[in-house]
């Protein structure tokens, strides 16, 4: 755990962790770190305190001695969201005080219960305030299912602070360099892909009330915008808050300039096909990833996919199905509501087909309203018009992906 100074009476405390699967469920290659915010006036509040995935407070607690704050002393625990990266430390903090107030909202305070027991806890409202002294006024703001619906902001007025939780948060761990004026070009890249990464993997789900939050920041006057995850904003959080709502386009749909090609293949039929389209592709100039399941991470897989303005599937009829591995990318690709992509599939068969009609369930039980191209199916190995089909294909794809793209 490192400590950075954002103000007189402000600091972060955060952590890098690594070899976990976030909530259980997404391999993240580049690690995530853990931020959390102490603001001292005459009072101290902690606002999202974290402690090791292990559960103890022993760094927290050592890193609170260094910048002159007593454990014992802290008098609020800002609970901006309980999941428990945000909020895993409550228990252990207990062991050595228990004359804290938890600051969270109504929804929060339910699971403050069900999570921890009884504790002491005031719920805030919107624009509900908390005067810590020394001009420190803290206000809270409801941004509801950022990413669950107990979320709030935490907005310091006297710094223009907005302690924004999971809202525009990033995967990744940081180095030595942790606000935005520090990063190198190519940390802002890495920050920008990994923040693509926590969105389509994390907050995806929720792209309409991720706009409402966007719009709620921006009625703050946002000087500094410092969320529980990633880098801090605090020359130009304008920065932060434009990714996101390009995110939330991408979505819905738009893309970045370049192609995905979501494939498998058992031996190595389609893979012939493939190799012709990156050709293609290649030839055209275009940008594209290729992203072959089961081989990859869900969690590449979704943030590529989310990130482009062209899809092409590339996989075979397997047992009268989709083949399997590309078929369960897509349903998580719909559970997650990534709707509204361009598409283009095309795969071999042997004995029997059935890959389209299962493409086509897949789609439709999601709700997905993608918009695809004719798809191109072939007995065995690809021949000749079959290649010809494809390239015809591919650069109807090439040319319509231009309404889709967002910058
Ligand atoms: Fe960073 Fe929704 O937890």
């Amino acid at each position: 755990m490192r400590k950075f100074k954002i103000a007189d009476g402000i600091h972060m405390l955060t952590m890098n962790v690594e070899d976990i699967l976030f909530e259980g469920i997404w391999e993240i290659a580049n690690g995530v770190t853990l931020n959390s915010y102490i603001v001292q006036g005459e009072k101290t509040a902690i606002i999202d305190g974290v402690i090791g995935w292990d559960g103890v407070p022993e760094t927290l607690y050592k890193n609170l001695g260094e910048i002159d704050v007593d454990p014992k002393s802290v008098d609020y625990l800002i609970v901006n969201h309980m999941e428990p990266d945000h909020s895993g430390w409550i228990s252990n903090f207990r062991k050595i005080k228990d004359d804290f107030t938890i600051i969270c909202t109504d929804k929060a305070a339910k699971l403050v219960a069900s999570f921890y027991g009884d504790c002491n806890v005031r719920i805030v409202k919107e624009g509900d305030t908390l005067d810590l002294g020394n001009g420190k006024v803290l206000s809270f703001h409801p941004v509801p299912n950022v990413h669950w619906p107990d979320t709030m902001y935490t907005y310091e007025r006297d710094t223009k602070t907005l302690f924004s939780c999971d809202m525009f948060g990033a995967f990744g761990r940081m180095g030595v360099h942790c606000f935005d004026d520090e990063l190198t070009a190519e940390e802002i890249d890495f920050f920008e892909f990994e923040g693509i990464r926590y969105y389509s993997n994390v907050m995806t789900t929720f792209t309409p009330s991720i706009r409402k939050a966007i719009e709620k920041a921006k009625s703050l006057d946002v000087k500094t915008i410092a969320p529980g995850h990633g880098p801090v904003y605090r020359t130009n959080p304008q920065k932060i808050i434009d990714d996101y709502s390009r995110f939330s386009q991408y979505a819905e749909g738009a893309g970045k300039n370049e192609v995905t090609i979501l494939w498998g293949s058992m031996y190595g039929m389609t893979a012939k096909a493939v190799d012709y389209v990156e050709g293609i592709l290649q030839r055209e100039g275009i940008k594209y990833n290729k992203i072959e399941m089961p081989q990859e991470s869900d969690s590449e897989m979704v943030a590529t996919v989310f990130k482009s303005a062209g899809v092409i599937i590339a996989a075979p009829t397997y047992e009268y199905k989709l083949f399997p591995p590309v078929a369960a990318a897509l349903d998580e690709i719909g559970r997650k509501r990534i709707t509204g992509k361009l598409a283009f599939r095309f795969g071999s068969y042997g004995w029997s087909g059935g890959a389209e009609k299962e493409l086509k369930e897949i789609i439709e039980r999601n709700k997905m309203n993608w918009d695809f191209i004719e798809s191109v199916e072939f007995e065995g190995a690809p021949k000749e018009e079959d290649l010809a089909k494809l390239e015809t294909k591919v650069l109807e794809l090439v040319e319509k992906m231009k309404e889709k793209v967002v910058k």
